[in-house]
C-alpha cells in the first residue's frame, strides 16, 4: 500500500503495472476517485508531425479510495480497429480525456480530442455512460466554436453551467465557450483568450470566487514555463499571473506539463495539480506528476516535492 506522493517516479496501479493514464484528470464521484487518461502502452514511432507517437488504444480508468493507490478498471473508450475513418481508429489521435456528471441527463460525458496523425482533424469528441466506469458510447465529433480545437478542458461551475476551453487557431488563441445542458454542443457564448498568445493545456479550476487557468507554452512534448491567469468571470478578462512553478526547473515545469487540477474531498483548500513528464522516447513510460498547490491570498505557487502526504494540506 502507497501512504504517499513520489512525484516522477514509476506509479503502479494495485495490480503492481505501471499506470496508463496520461493527459488524464480526477472525477470524485459516491466515495470514490476516478482517474481518466490516456493510455500510451504501445510501441512509440518516430517521425510523425509531433516528433513520436503510439497509435491510438484509448482511455483508461483508474478507481481509488486515497489518491494514492489506484485498481485499474479497464479501458473504458477503446481505439476501434476495424473502420479506418472512425475518429478513434488505432490510426489517429485520442487525447486528454476529461469526464464531468451531468446532473440534467444522469450521464457521465466523456471529452476528448480526436485528430489525424497530422493534427490537422483537430475536434472535440464526446462520450457517455450511465456508469462511470462505462463502457463510454462515442457521440462522435465537432468543431466547437467554428474553430480547430486541440488541447482542451472541460469545468463544471458551481450552477451545474459546464465550459470548454480549447487551443484554436493552431493553438495561437484559447477560446472558452459555454455549452448545450447536454454538453455535447457548443453556444453562441464564447470569448478568445491570450489572441496569439500560443497557449495549450489548459486547466481551469474555481477557488473562493476566482477562476484560475493554468497552461503551458507550445513545444509538443518538451517542457516549457507554465502560466497561470486569474478571472472574475469563466469567459474572462485573464490577468496574466506569470508562472506558479517554484524551485529548481520551475523553468521547465519540472520537464512536465499541467493536465488537470482538483480539489481533495473533506479538506479546505486542498488543491494537486496534475502533470506529465513526458518520454517522447517512450510515451508509453512517461511519469506523472501531482503536487499540492499553495496560496497566499489569490497567489499560487507550486512547488517540487520528492514525497509528499495529503496531511500537508492540514
Ligand atoms: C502537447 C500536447 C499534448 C500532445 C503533444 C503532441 O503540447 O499538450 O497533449 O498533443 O503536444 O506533441
Amino acid at each position: 500500500m502507497r501512504t504517499s506522493f513520489t512525484p516522477g517516479k514509476i506509479w503502479q496501479d494495485s495490480e503492481g503495472v505501471s499506470i496508463q493514464a496520461h493527459g488524464g484528470c480526477v472525477l470524485y464521484y459516491e466515495g470514490l476517485y476516478y482517474w481518466f487518461g490516456e493510455n500510451k502502452n504501445g510501441t512509440t514511432k518516430p517521425g510523425s508531425v509531433v516528433g513520436s507517437s503510439v497509435d491510438a488504444i484509448g482511455v483508461s480508468c483508474y478507481s481509488s479510495t486515497d489518491l494514492y493507490n489506484w485498481v485499474n478498471m479497464g479501458l473504458v473508450l477503446p481505439a476501434v480497429s476495424d473502420s479506418p475513418e472512425h475518429d478513434l481508429h488505432t490510426s489517429k489521435i485520442i487525447e486528454r480525456p476529461k469526464v464531468i456528471y451531468n446532473d440534467l441527463t444522469g450521464k457521465f460525458v466523456m471529452f476528448v480530442h480526436v485528430d489525424t496523425p497530422d493534427y490537422r482533424y483537430a475536434r472535440l469528441g464526446t462520450a457517455t455512460s450511465e456508469k462511470v466506469t462505462g463502457p463510454y458510447k462515442y457521440l462522435g465529433s465537432i468543431i466547437p466554436h467554428n474553430s480547430d480545437s486541440r488541447d482542451m478542458t472541460v469545468i463544471k461551475d458551481d450552477d451545474g453551467k459546464v465550459f470548454l476551453f480549447h487551443s484554436s487557431e493552431w493553438n495561437a488563441t484559447m477560446y472558452a465557450g459555454e455549452l448545450s445542458s447536454d454538453y455535447c454542443h457548443t453556444t453562441n457564448t464564447f470569448t478568445k483568450n491570450f489572441e496569439q498568445g500560443y497557449r495549450e493545456a489548459p486547466v481551469v479550476f474555481k477557488r473562493c470566487g476566482k477562476y484560475y487557468l493554468l497552461s503551458s507554452g507550445c513545444t509538443g512534448w518538451d517542457p516549457n514555463p507554465a502560466q497561470v491567469a486569474i478571472a472574475e468571470n469563466i469567459l474572462g478578462p485573464w490577468k496574466v499571473r506569470g508562472n506558479p512553478c517554484a524551485g529548481p526547473d520551475s523553468d521547465k515545469t519540472f520537464f512536465a506539463q499541467i493536465t488537470f487540477v482538483f480539489s481533495v474531498v473533506g479538506k479546505a483548500d486542498a488543491y494537486i495539480a496534475m502533470f506529465d513528464r513526458w518520454n517522447k522516447r517512450d510515451l508509453g513510460a512517461s511519469r506523472y506528476i501531482w503536487l499540492p498547490i499553495r496560496f497566499t491570498g489569490e497567489t499560487l505557487r507550486i512547488e517540487w516535492m520528492d514525497e509528499w502526504e495529503l496531511t500537508c494540506f492540514g
